[in-house]
């Protein structure tokens, strides 16, 4: 995700600068840099947290400058990696949050100019090309480059030779101006700015800003000038720890629609996933391996890529494949792996290879240690995640396992060109999707009071929603310490029925799919039993209202996609259940985050 910050006053910019980047370091602390002007440009960057950075600081003097605290994407995570970067001349400093999807032929232009990069970044590309634009006139050469990159962005440029002013540009990439009184601030989040300032401006997408200590003027990508009102923020500094959440996790919930669109971007329409050919490659079957959330996506990506390629898939608990007496290999292995760090999944990974299979590995940590043990990386972009219960990278796991199954769904020609494009359309759509749960919270928080109260939960689905019932499952019982079952709707019958009282709610998801009549009945022997129905389906479905206790609604979305907003409403739930059973939400007892042994 990346944290920028900049200012311009009367200050010495060095400590304001320091200090607000580490309230942006929950964006990323993969490494940190600062650039400040005085007479000279002043440069300092270090790999790991912002700490590691003040080691290297000297006192350097300036009333300007622009920081970065970085979450890789392009680049393994190291000092000549890091943030500010500067062009040939070392007379232009940058700074950018997002992803700049065609830096690899921007770079070639680049070099074939004789410009000499220094790191591996996409971003390096954009000050080389602020460089070439430059005719006197920072604030054009910006607007001239954006206007040449495609992806998302949020960019802060200085320049040695206009000491009195920061340029910044946004398109997709969350850019907020500070204003104070003869200084003024630019970061990617409000965190950064309260200490400071309560007056803001959002910058949109496709604009530029010019700060000056005295004024800030505001135009678009195209040179239109515009005009923003200035609004007041009515958080105090102590609030915005987690960016004014409560609690890391839901914030991370509430990243969800963010979290999605990076994953998408840059990945669709072409389906480029940039896997080594690994998704043109003709295998006959798939293995997924993988431990606890990435698990159920695993189990998740099953039936999606048994439909998508008619491919058969296995999915195993990364701890158990290892010992499977089944030794013959898997053409194909797919490691899911948040942190890239689980000790199982990384055992798997190098005992797929000894066994000669394909390897890849879908993980949300760039330089991670499962990427060096895998033939193909295909990242998810969730950004950093703090609380440990995952949330938002299981959802970028999905959308990285749709990708995969269309991708290789197309090459089979296994998916009509309209079947291919529904997917795409339903995966553009589903950032909103999501938004739509995140903003129906109340009917959530309600049915939470309902369930706090309760010792077993059941969770029951069918199809795709088998593994999203494990997943919601697993949520409430990490969190809110509820024994909580994830089941196979027809299962219940066959045991865990003998369980079911009036004190057992049962959650049922019910999308209008193939499998909605079964689970219809199932929720009616359910109801017969006199456990109370919580179902999930989709919205103004009357028949699932009639037939269970409480309902709650999702937006109409493909059966296939359906897992992505019924887990966050399932998400929402575990939150809230947690809430007000008083638990560590963000720590839960006994558990970490990554889990290095085996
Ligand atoms: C731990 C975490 C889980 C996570 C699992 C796998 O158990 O608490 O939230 O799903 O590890 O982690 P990974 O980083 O490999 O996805």
């Amino acid at each position: 995700m990346c944290g920028i910050v900049g200012y311009i006053g009367n200050r010495q910019a060095l400590p304001i600068l320091v200090e607000s980047l580490k309230r942006l370091e929950y964006r990323g602390y993969d490494s940190a840099g600062v650039s400040v002007i005085d007479r000279e440009l002043f440069n300092s960057k270090a790999a790991g947290r912002i700490t590691e950075l003040e080691k290297r600081l000297p006192d350097a003097p300036g009333r300007m400058g622009i920081a970065h605290t970085r979450w890789a994407t392009h680049g393994r995570p190291s000092d000549r990696n890091a943030h500010p970067f500067t062009d040939c001349s070392g007379r232009i400093s940058l700074v950018h949050n997002g992803i700049i999807e065609n830096h690899r032929e921007l770079r070639a232009g680049l070099e074939s100019r004789g410009h000499r990069f220094t790191s591996e970044t996409d971003t390096e590309t954009v000050v080389h090309l602020v460089e070439e634009n430059y005719k006197g006139d920072l604030r054009a050469a910006v607007s001239e480059t954006v206007r040449h990159l495609r992806g998302s962005l949020a960019l802060a440029v200085v320049h040695l030779s206009e000491p009195d002013r920061i340029v910044v540009a946004r398109d997709e990439s969350p850019l907020v101006i500070g204003l104070g009184q003869d200084e003024n601030f630019v970061a990617s989040d409000l965190p950064a700015l309260l200490k400071y300032t309560r007056r803001v401006i959002y910058l949109q997408n496709r604009e530029v800003a010019v700060i000056r200590r005295d004024g800030v003027g505001l135009e678009s990508f195209e040179g239109e000038p515009v005009e923003r009102d200035i609004a007041t923020v009515d958080w105090s500094p102590e609030d915005t720890e987690k960016g004014g959440y409560q609690h890391f996790m839901l914030k991370e919930i509430y990243e969800q629609p963010r979290a999605i669109l990076e994953s998408l971007i840059g990945r669709i329409p072409g389906l480029e996933l940039d896997i080594g050919g690994i998704d043109k490659e003709d295998f006959d079957s798939v293995k997924i391996v993988a431990c606890g959330t990435s698990f159920h996506a695993g189990l998740v990506g099953k039936y999606v890529l048994e439909q998508l390629t008619g491919l058969p898939v296995i999915v195993e608990a990364a701890s158990e494949y290892r010992y499977s007496a089944n030794t013959r290999y898997s053409p194909l292995m797919v490691l899911v792996s948040q942190s890239g760090e689980s000790a199982d999944t990384l055992q798997a990974a190098r005992e797929a290879r000894r066994r000669g299979s394909r390897t890849l590995a879908i993980t949300n940590v760039v330089g991670s240690s499962i990427t060096r043990e895998v033939d193909s990386v295909l990242y998810t972009r969730a950004g950093p995640e703090i609380g440990v219960a995952a949330t938002k990278t299981f959802t970028s796991q999905l959308i990285a396992l749709y990708l995969l199954g269309m991708a290789m769904g197309k090459h089979r020609g296994t998916l009509l060109p309209s079947q291919l494009q529904e997917l795409i359309d339903g995966l553009r759509k589903l950032p909103r999707d999501v938004q739509s749960v995140l903003d129906n919270r109340g009917a959530i928080k309600l049915t939470a009071e309902w369930m706090a109260q309760a010792r077993d939960v059941f969770f029951i689905g069918r199809n795709v929603h088998y593994p999203t019932a494990l997943e919601g499952a697993l949520k409430l019982k990490e969190i809110s310490y509820i024994h909580a079952e994830g089941l196979p709707a027809g299962e219940l019958k066959h045991g865990p029925n003998a369980l079911l009282t009036a004190e057992t709610p049962v959650v049922a998801i019910a999308i209008r799919d193939h499998t909605y009549d079964k689970m219809l009945s199932n929720i009616g022997e359910v109801s017969a039993r006199s456990a109370p129905v919580i179902a999930i389906g989709l919205e103004n479905d009357r028949e699932l209202k009639k037939a269970s206790d409480l309902t709650l609604y999702v937006p109409e979305v493909r059966p296939v996609l359906s897992p992505v907003p019924v887990i966050t409403t399932l998400q929402l739930l575990a939150y809230h259940v947690a809430l007000i059973r008083g638990c560590e939400i963000d720590k839960p007892r006994n558990l970490a985050k990554s889990v290095t042994v085996e």
